[in-house]
């Protein structure tokens, strides 16, 4: 890794309860002509929302995509997507606007991408394969945590691997933040997905690669995941202003530093089992003390104040092959091994060492 980062950060933001209104204004100058359209990508559990549907400025050949999100994103599934509208609008098309979770995040930032970039999505997991800018690209979270809104990666599940498409031009150029479409969140996700923002916090602290701007970021996302998943009796809204600016901030503290064990070890568990992000996040923390002891115990605190109890024995059925394909993943995640372990990470853990730690998940 080089010793700077020049990082790309969504360039427009707008922030507040709801902002959401403020949509129609955003877009007015991005469209390219009365035929081109935007496409929404919601996620398919918002289908029945009306306080997102019924606000969506939809105009002209305007175009509502529904992505399944019961599973992590695939390549496939952008792929899938790309061709639908590339056959139905070839180029003609004004932008992509992403409502959802951080599945739908980085759907839209793929399907974007995956625009103006020839071949697979899969082609381009990993750093900097990208050769062209992606269309003109909008967020608009209804959960908080993953901090996709503000990364400059998309992870997808592809034949081969779990693993980001990380480029310059992945990142949204307008982010809209509005409290209000993170109200209604189940608690149990809210508790998962915020977890998520929680450990990017505690690696990314704890991490070698930290420095003051990281810090800085991790620190405040850090005291506000304690806020609302410690402190708070009541979820109230303020709570999920909170928890919305953790998201963000969070997403920000990474983007300088690196996350760590925790992520190598959960993108194992999606890769093989499917788990989804936040849950496998807390299912590897959950069991790994040794390298976040702090983390670890307030996470327990958090469990029990949030009253989660966590699937156990997930791993009881798998195999050799199993685990090894899991370490493979894990462990093709040299930056956030090294980021947690320093450089001779490979003393410290091997497929011996994460074998024996998903036996116990
Ligand atoms: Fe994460």
């Amino acid at each position: 890794m080089s010793k700077f980062r020049n990082i790309p950060l969504p360039p427009r933001l707008i922030y507040g309860r709801g902002a959401l209104n403020q949509l129609d204004c955003v877009l007015s100058s991005h469209r390219k002509n009365r035929h081109s359209p935007f496409i929404y990508i919601l996620d398919h559990c918002l289908k029945h929302k009306k306080n997102i549907s019924e606000k969506l400025p939809l105009d002209g050949n305007d175009l509502i995509v529904y992505a399944d999100t019961t599973l992590e994103p695939k390549t496939k599934q952008v792929d899938d997507i790309r061709d639908r509208l590339k056959s139905a609008f070839r180029d003609n098309i004004s932008g992509i606007i992403g409502i959802g979770g951080g599945s739908v995040m980085d759907i839209a930032k793929a399907v974007a991408l995956m625009l103006t970039n020839k071949g697979s999505s899969a082609d381009y997991q990993g750093w900097d394969l990208i050769q062209n800018p992606a269309i003109y690209k909008v967020g608009i979270p209804t959960l908080s945590g993953t901090g996709a809104e503000v990364s400059r990666t998309c992870v997808l599940m592809g034949p081969e691997k779990k693993l980001g498409i990380n480029s310059d031009h992945t990142p949204f150029d307008q982010i809209i933040l509005d409290p209000d479409l993170i109200a209604d969140v189940p608690r149990e996700q809210r508790f998962y997905t915020g977890m998520d923002c929680y450990i990017h916090c505690i690696e990314s602290l704890n991490g070698s690669y930290i420095n003051a701007f990281s810090r800085t970021h991790g620190e405040k996302a850090l005291a506000l995941c304690r806020e609302v998943f410690l402190d708070c009796e009541d979820w109230n809204p303020e709570c999920d202003e909170k928890l919305m600016m953790a998201s963000y901030l969070g997403g920000i503290s990474i983007a300088t530093s690196h996350l760590g064990v925790v992520h190598a070890l959960s993108y194992g568990l999606s890769y093989l089992l499917g788990i989804k992000h936040g849950e496998g996040n807390c299912n590897v923390l959950d069991h790994i003390e040794k390298y976040y002891p702090e983390g670890y115990a307030e996470f327990q605190l958090m469990l029990e104040k949030n009253n989660i109890q966590l699937r156990k024995n997930i791993c009881k059925d798998l195999g050799d092959k199993d685990f090894e394909t899991m370490s493979k993943v894990a462990l093709g995640l040299e930056p956030l091994c090294e980021n947690a372990l320093g450089k001779n990470w490979k003393d410290e853990i091997n497929p011996q060492v994460i074998k024996k730690i998903y036996q116990e998940i």
